[in-house]
């Protein structure tokens, strides 16, 4: 039986859609049953990374887990150190980690250094392990669909980056492959998709899809921020955010091909994702 922590996420509800439809056991983590929706065959169950005693009814019988750690700083190893304490203690083999490609390139900011560290909580675990770090997902273009849907209109920050953005269904299929196939143990594997844009070129990609042209407006970093305050967004987890966009510029355009490697398909493509979430921009 597998454990999928983050069931109810961008990552986790593709992972659950993928092995519910090969017929392969898998247990559904969420701190509220109630509110979540699976396949008939999953089994869910109740726990919460914040309160460790929930785990253990979580880990009865799981042979392997998928951490999802949601925490944007300092608490995701924190989490994980609590969650890798209650799968030893289970007798799980095997723990398999969503970190971020920030840590293949060093990055500094909250996000990558939360996930340096827990990394280092899984490989110091004792049971066998293995790494993800994919970049960013697909799902980013969520942020721009308001003004898009209003005003046929992209505001990027200058300088944002060209990105190699990834599907989460791309993950999800990496993560179903290391859960299912033997040979993954002490493996990192950094994922991207197959092409990387630059913000133009994905507000043309939406553009096209959408039959419309999108306008793309670059405002200065103050000018964001000015906005993100006034929409009451602002806060440490933004600030994480947009530290690590800032500091990814400079390698969120690298492509890697493991997604492929891995699961002898090639990725998904921008074109696709945007086909299947062309309402969130009308
Ligand atoms: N977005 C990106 O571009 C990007 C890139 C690289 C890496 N990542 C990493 O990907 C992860 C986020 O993945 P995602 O987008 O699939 O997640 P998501 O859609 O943000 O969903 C968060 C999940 O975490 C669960 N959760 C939240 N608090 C919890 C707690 N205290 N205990 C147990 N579960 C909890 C939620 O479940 P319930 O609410 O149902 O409990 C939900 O399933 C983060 O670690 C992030 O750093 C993101």
């Amino acid at each position: 039986m597998l454990l999928i922590t983050g069931a109810t996420g961008n990552v986790g509800t593709e992972l659950i859609a993928h092995l519910a439809a090969r017929d392969i056991p898998v247990r559904a983590m969420t701190r509220n049953p109630a509110k979540a929706s699976f396949p008939s065959t999953v089994e869910v169950v109740a726990g919460d990374f914040d309160q460790p005693d929930s785990l253990t009814a979580a880990l009865d019988g799981i042979e392997k887990v998928f951490v999802l750690p949601p925490g944007y700083g300092p608490e995701g190893p924190v989490q994980e150190r609590a969650l890798a304490a209650a799968a030893r203690q289970a007798g799980v083999s095997h723990l398999v980690k969503l970190s971020t490609s920030g840590v293949t390139f060093n990055a500094t900011d909250p996000i990558s250094t939360g996930h340096r560290l827990g990394e280092q909580v899984i490989q110091d675990s004792g049971l066998a392990w293995t790494i993800l770090r994919p970049g960013t997902f697909m799902v980013y273009l969520y942020g721009y669909a308001p003004t898009i849907a209003t005003d046929k209109t992209m505001y990027v920050t200058e300088g944002d980056p060209v990105s190699a953005m990834i599907h989460p269904r791309d993950i999800a299929a990496v993560a179903a492959h290391v859960l299912t196939t033997p040979g993954h143990d002490g493996h990192i594997y950094t994922l991207t998709g197959g092409q990387a844009y630059s913000p133009q070129q994905q507000a043309d990609i939406i553009g096209q899809i959408l039959g419309q042209p999108i306008k793309l407006i670059e405002r200065a970093p103050a000018e964001t921020q000015a906005e993100f305050d006034r929409l009451g967004w602002s806060g440490p987890r933004l600030e994480a955010l947009l530290e690590l966009k800032r500091q990814s510029a400079a390698w969120d355009w690298q492509v890697f091909d493991t997604v492929e490697k891995l699961t002898g398909t090639a990725p998904l493509t921008l074109h696709d994702w945007v086909r299947e979430n062309i309402h969130i921009f009308r």
